[in-house]
């Protein structure tokens, strides 16, 4: 285990407002497309790069917007080969807080699953059936509006997935509900942050209105479900370079609409706020004061 991870106490659950996150997804829907899109698969999580690349920035906001995706696809098929997802494709999955679906088209473009794609935000639904028919899955990706902790489903899926959103969950739930929609033997993949130097947690949850945890947190979580750690993988090294990336894709931004004076989908302000944040970013991955793992938790019972 990783010398610098510090073991604390889960969030306070009641500090945490579960009610913002719909309406900050609400809110960001309209950015999200338009920073990552045109789509069909749109993914808002981090994206990996290659061992030591550092691309050059100093080229067209096209070149950047297409490596910034093109990282975010490798990072969720690099998970989903070392998963092993590539030999024996779930029939079945759950992307749990799907986004606006790119993760979900992918199981079902790529592995042919059929998906269903839960998230708490309402816009997301309609996004996600008109990606899904662009892809061609539009009859194997099912969108659902939820909230994870109430799901009741039992033995229903061959595997679950959750792609940065289980830092937004009370993660004993998480694990438990979980643990009853698998079939025995299924796997949750899990792609998400960690806290490891603990001075920086108010500042992430304030900026992305999270409650991120710790892995002993996440293992201890998942084991009293009756799950076991198959596998962990610490990408912090190879995602670092997405925040470099998505600061020189967020400055272009802010060229392109001061030198035009075209409107952009980000208002000024929150793409000044954004851009100063990636500064602060790039620096906590790079001395892994957060990092960014891929886990894979197998159930027991097979
Ligand atoms: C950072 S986005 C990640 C989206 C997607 N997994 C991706 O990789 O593109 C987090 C997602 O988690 C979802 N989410 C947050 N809390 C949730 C909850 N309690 N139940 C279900 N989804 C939730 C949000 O709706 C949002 O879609």
């Amino acid at each position: 285990m990783n010398s610098n991870l510090v073991i604390q106490p889960p969030t306070d659950g009641q500090a945490f407002d579960e009610s913002q996150v719909p309406l900050y997804y609400s809110r960001k829907t309209a950015d999200i497309l338009h920073k990552y899109g045109p789509g069909p698969r749109v993914h808002f999580h981090v994206g990996m790069f290659g061992h030591d690349a550092r691309p050059n920035t100093t080229v067209s906001q096209r070149i950047l917007k297409r490596r910034i995706v093109a990282s975010q696809e490798a990072i969720v098929e690099h998970a989903a080969r070392a998963w092993g997802a590539h030999s024996a494709p779930p029939a079945h999955l759950l992307d749990i807080g799907c986004g606006v679906g790119g993760g979900s088209l992918y199981w079902a473009q790529e592995h042919g699953a059929r998906v269903t794609g839960l998230t708490v935000a309402v816009e997301h639904l309609t996004v996600i059936q008109d990606f899904a028919r662009q892809a061609g899955v539009a009859d194997r990706v099912t969108p659902l509006l939820g909230d994870i902790h109430d799901l009741d489903e039992e033995r229903k899926y061959d595997a679950a997935y959750a792609n940065e959103s289980t830092g937004y969950m009370d993660r004993e739930r998480l694990f438990k509900v979980v643990a009853r929609a698998l079939r025995p033997g299924g796997w949750f993949g899990i792609q998400e942050h960690f806290i490891c130097r603990p001075e920086w947690t108010e500042f992430i949850d304030g900026y992305y209105k999270t409650r991120l945890g710790t892995l002993p947190e996440y293992i201890a979580a998942a084991e009293a479900a009756g799950f076991e750690l198959e596998q962990d993988e610490d990408v912090t090294d190879r995602v670092a370079e997405f925040w470099v990336q998505s600061m020189a894709w967020n400055t272009a931004e802010l060229d392109r609409v001061e030198a035009s004076g075209v409107r952009s989908a980000w208002t000024r302000e929150r793409l000044q706020e954004s851009t100063i944040t990636h500064g602060k970013l790039f620096r906590i991955w790079r001395d892994h004061a957060l990092e960014t793992r891929l886990l894979l938790f197998r159930l027991g019972g097979n």
